[in-house]
């Protein structure tokens, strides 16, 4: 079988959704559109392993176009869109491997089939695509010209391999493009885990004290859209530099240990390991609400509250775990800790993955014509692929801008011209 999805009969919803998406990706339109007629990817087996969503299935029928033969498998167990799935199966001859709730066992199985395809170029979301390459098919690492890495948590694996001498693949740091993380981690994830968070609970937002661990790009987009819909947001940091720029943005900002007593809900957004943990599950008010928006499930301690608590109720309502401490406090845990915005809501919307996605495709044509004079090392995406997508988003809001005059350009060059 050169696919394993869920149910093929969910194809025609998928489609829908894929199309509904497709309406918002103007620019990731325009590289479909010239990767069709040019076939930049002609004959490359490619695999990537990313959310399976319906801004995904955009990028992957736009590598499709470009002539890529392409595996797709799922960088959470949770993420899933099966209907999606099902439609890139049926419709686009994509083959798919990823089944929304699979466990552990199968989502690495999934990941083996994907290396299995023998790819010539991978694309990550999180790194356990050129991870599992690098700990079970090492010999294979020296048929990939490159890799393309999509989020903070995966770079960062990325750059900790190329710093030990581990790392085998050229990477690109797709992440780090401006026209990605400034707007997919910042306004993305914001809106998005907002969502996620009303999907699994139906509370209300307004008049909830809402801690925010982490003021990176995705701390400070939820911070700013908890905020807008009423919240009073709380921020930990472990960084003073982004500390500061919390209390200057108005937040209040505290120790986690400060914050788990008075915090409603509590999201984390770092990145790092067990950010709540027993000391501040035991200070929560009896209803605190936890979850993470952070890439990996490590972010809340779930085994430590697993043992702190005295019964766990399995869904009390899709998604909503709640562990029953010693003295009856309950503390309600979302999506087993997995990002809620993709398990409870629909992940980014498509407006802010188009700039995203527009920029894995055109990298990874990049890679084609440039990997030759790679090295297994760890690099930025080209800025103009970044000022290139910039300008086309900023065309398809209908927005123009000023350009320099030949003066400013010569100003802004020279040192000679003072007060
Ligand atoms: N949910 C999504 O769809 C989505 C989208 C993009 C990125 N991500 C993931 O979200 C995470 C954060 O990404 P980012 O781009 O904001 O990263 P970032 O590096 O910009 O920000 C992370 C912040 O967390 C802080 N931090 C680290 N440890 C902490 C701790 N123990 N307590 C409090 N703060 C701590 C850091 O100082 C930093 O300011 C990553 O795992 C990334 O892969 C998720």
């Amino acid at each position: 079988m050169d696919h394993h999805i869920k149910e093929p009969n969910l194809a025609g919803g998928g489609k829908k959704r894929i199309d509904w998406a497709e309406n918002d990706m103007p620019v990731l339109r325009q590289v479909h559109e010239r990767f069709l007629k040019e076939k930049p990817l002609d004959g490359l087996n490619m695999s990537a392993c990313l959310h399976v969503t319906a801004e995904t299935a955009n990028l992957c029928r736009t590598l499709k176009a470009g002539g890529a033969d392409l595996l797709l498998c799922a960088s959470n167990p949770l993420s899933t869109q099966d209907d999606v799935a099902a439609s890139l199966v049926k419709h686009d001859g994509i083959k798919v491997f990823a089944i929304r709730g699979e466990d552990k066992e199968t989502y690495y199985e999934h990941i083996r089939r994907a290396i299995q395809h023998r790819p010539s170029i991978t694309m990550d979301d999180g790194a356990d695509l050129v991870s599992t390459i690098h700990s079970e098919y090492p010999e294979q690492a020296g048929e990939i010209m490159g890799s393309m890495e999509e989020t903070t948590t995966g770079v960062i694996r990325l750059r900790a391999m190329a710093k030990d001498g581990a790392l085998k693949i050229p990477v690109i740091a797709v992440n780090d493009a401006m026209t990605k993380h400034l707007f997919d981690n910042r306004y993305g994830t914001g809106q998005s885990t907002v969502d996620g968070i009303i999907r699994a609970t139906d509370i209300l937002i307004a008049g909830k004290t809402i801690v925010a661990a982490g003021y990176g790009y995705c701390g400070r987009g939820f911070s700013m859209r908890a905020r807008g819909m009423g919240a009073h947001v709380i921020v930990t940091e472990v960084d003073p530099v982004k500390a500061i720029e919390a209390v200057m943005d108005g937040y209040q900002v505290m120790t986690m240990e400060e914050a788990a007593k008075v915090g409603d809900l509590f999201c984390t957004l770092t990145g790092d390991i067990n950010v709540i943990r027993p000391e501040h599950f035991r200070l929560m008010k009896d209803g605190a609400v936890v979850c993470n928006s952070g890439h990996f499930n490590v972010e809340l301690d779930l085994e430590g509250l697993g043992k702190m608590s005295k019964r766990v109720e399995k869904e009390v309502r899709p998604l909503v775990d709640a562990h029953i401490l010693e003295d009856g406090r309950r503390i309600f845990v979302l999506a087993e800790g997995r990002l809620i915005n993709l398990a409870a809501a629909e992940g980014h919307p498509a407006s802010v993955m188009d700039m995203s996605f527009a920029v894995q495709a055109l990298a990874t044509e990049y890679v084609v014509q440039n990997h030759e004079k790679f090295e297994p090392r760890v690099y930025d995406v080209p800025d103009s692929i970044d000022k290139w997508v910039a300008e086309l988003k900023l065309k398809s809001m209908g927005v123009t801008i000023d350009r320099l005059t030949e003066e400013q350009v010569k100003y802004l060059s020279s040192w000679s011209m003072g007060t």
